[in-house]
């Protein structure tokens, strides 16, 4: 009897925090649309690499914040603060190897969502737009990992960089300057880990997370595209 007392006074209590909120945000009425959302009946798995896409994504940002807190963007001191990160940090091996395996699963990800939307011609009116918002986030996607590559500042990033920011020297007219913009100066030294830090862990997550934003918003308006 006492346990369904509690149980009683339980459930008010959470019927009137839902309500507190509910009065405040009208979030009741958005949950539902969301929960009695139908999916179309043509969708199959192979609709489910956007998502997981997306999944890495969030899997990214909280292993990047967890590293953030005890990486260095120096060159005297990232190698060693990647050290500390394995051998100090707590659950330091997890969370490094999470997010730079997480790295690769994305890119392998992202590639499929493509393929899929371009196999179901997904990108045709009134859905161009989404697919040239795409076309951006897989260019950002890949532009996470190389400017990753370099923030152990171990042999591989190192040469890694060095042949990355080659090839884009190579490119006609505007080849050099793009190489000094993302090395800071002649070679790989301070500021480029600077620049390659601020690129990763600043404007590349701001971008995405506004072009995320657009990408599902527009998901959401147009619905997925109906079979061929
Ligand atoms: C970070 C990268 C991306 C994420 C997280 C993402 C996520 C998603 C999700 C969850 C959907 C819903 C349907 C589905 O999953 O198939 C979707 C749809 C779509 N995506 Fe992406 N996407 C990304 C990159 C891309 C790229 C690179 C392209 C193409 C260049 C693209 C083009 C589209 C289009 C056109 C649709 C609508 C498909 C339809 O209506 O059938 N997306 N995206």
């Amino acid at each position: 009897m006492a346990g369904a007392e509690g149980n009683g006074i339980m459930k008010r209590m959470w019927t009137g925090v839902g309500d507190f909120f509910d009065e405040r945000f009208d979030m009741r009425r958005v949950i539902k649309e969301f929960a009695e959302h139908n999916v179309p009946d043509h969708v199959n798995w192979l609709y489910c690499f956007g998502g997981i896409t997306f999944l890495c994504f969030l899997i990214q940002l909280v292993t990047g914040i967890l590293l953030a807190f005890y990486y260095q963007p120096t060159m005297d001191q990232a190698y060693s603060s990647i050290l500390h990160i394995m051998d100090d940090m707590p659950f330091g091996v997890f969370i490094r190897s999470l997010h730079a395996w997480t790295a690769n699963i994305m890119i392998l990800m992202v590639i499929l969502h493509m393929l899929r939307v371009f196999f179901h011609a997904a990108y045709r009116p009134p859905r161009e737009l989404n697919w040239l918002t795409g076309v951006l986030l897989f260019f950002i996607t890949v532009t996470f990992g190389f400017s990753g590559y370099l923030l152990p500042m171990n042999q591989l990033s190192y040469w890694a960089t060095k042949v990355g920011s080659e090839i884009s020297a190579s490119m006609p007219f505007i080849g050099p300057s793009i190489q000094a913009f993302l090395l800071g100066g002649a070679k790989i030294a301070d500021a480029t880990l600077t620049r390659f830090y601020a690129i990763h862990v600043v404007i590349l997550p701001v971008t995405i997370t506004i072009l995320l934003g657009l990408h599902f918003l527009m998901v959401r308006k147009q619905g997925i595209a109906d079979p061929l």
